[in-house]
């Protein structure tokens, strides 16, 4: 198998026919028999799968070169996810561009060649595959919110999101109510995954002020729930959060069957098991 093989059956499971800004070939390989996948693959990770005799290395999280630096790109998706949940899009593009600022700037700090040229000079095929494998969980989640009855409670989410998902069941975290109540009717729900990282504020906020009750987010920094929870929690409003590495394996889980399927050895790194 190829580096670009390997890419093409992410993009595919994931319904996506270009390849977004996240993600990258960033060192290519050939006839490729031993892949190490994972969600944090950095130095110590290819170190170790030189010696262990991997050919190949697929991390998660964009550990270096262009997925690294154009990753803000993929935050305007969360332009496209608001709207779908009737956000106006003016207020959804404010919302995101609040995101983009703060990732975008980060790029100048950020050494983008090390990790790269680490596996160039150890011999290892190393690809970074982000918003696909994302995208394959988001669209995991959004299948089961849909399955919850029109009364369901926050309480009742969580439980079917335990109930269908070994991922959750195995996590050492657990699913979290960070605003709001879980007696609360859980009422208009927006996953928000897949779309970089988590809208923080500004689109927890757009969507609390457009008819959604709950958001479901994979993870959120403490003062933006702390903020969101001050602002929305007496109001019926909900913020629930499903806790990343579980919900990164979820969305990887799926590939890693995907690429065994085509006759890749394929060692899980760090994920929860389904
Ligand atoms: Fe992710
Ligand atoms: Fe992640």
């Amino acid at each position: 198998m190829s580096t670009q093989e390997v890419l093409q059956i992410a993009l595919e499971l994931a319904g996506l026919s270009e390849v977004p800004a996240d993600t990258a070939v960033l060192v290519p390989g050939q006839n490729l028999r031993k892949a190490l996948v994972g969600i944090d693959l950095e130095g110590p990770e290819l170190l170790w799968a030189k010696g262990e005799g991997f050919d190949l290395v697929i991390a998660h999280h964009p550990p270096g070169g262009p997925a690294a630096l154009n990753f803000w790109q993929v935050l305007l998706r969360q332009v496209e996810l608001m709207v779908a949940y009737g956000v106006p899009e003016g207020v959804a593009q404010a919302a995101a561009a609040e995101l983009v600022r703060e990732h975008r700037l980060q790029n100048h700090a950020r050494n983008y060649l090390r990790l790269p040229a680490l596996a160039q000079a150890l011999g290892l095929a190393y690809v970074n595959i982000h918003t696909p494998l994302d995208e394959i969980g988001r669209k995991r989640l959004v299948q089961a919110v849909a399955e919850l009855p029109p009364a369901a409670t926050v309480a009742d989410l969580i439980a079917h999101l335990r109930a269908r998902f070994g991922e959750f069941r195995n996590a050492q975290t657990a699913i979290e109510v960070v605003v709001g109540q879980s007696r609360n009717p859980v009422g208009r729900v927006a996953v928000i995954h897949g779309a970089g990282t988590n809208g923080g504020y500004p689109v927890a906020k757009a969507l609390f002020d457009h008819g959604v009750d709950t958001v479901l987010y994979i993870h959120i920094r403490p003062h933006e729930a702390h903020r969101l929870a001050q602002e929305y929690g007496g109001k019926g409003k909900n913020l629930v959060v499903t806790g990343h590495i579980a919900s990164d394996s979820l969305g990887i889980n799926p590939f890693v069957a995907a690429l065994r399927a085509r006759g890749l050895e394929v060692v899980p790194f760090d994920l929860v098991p389904p």
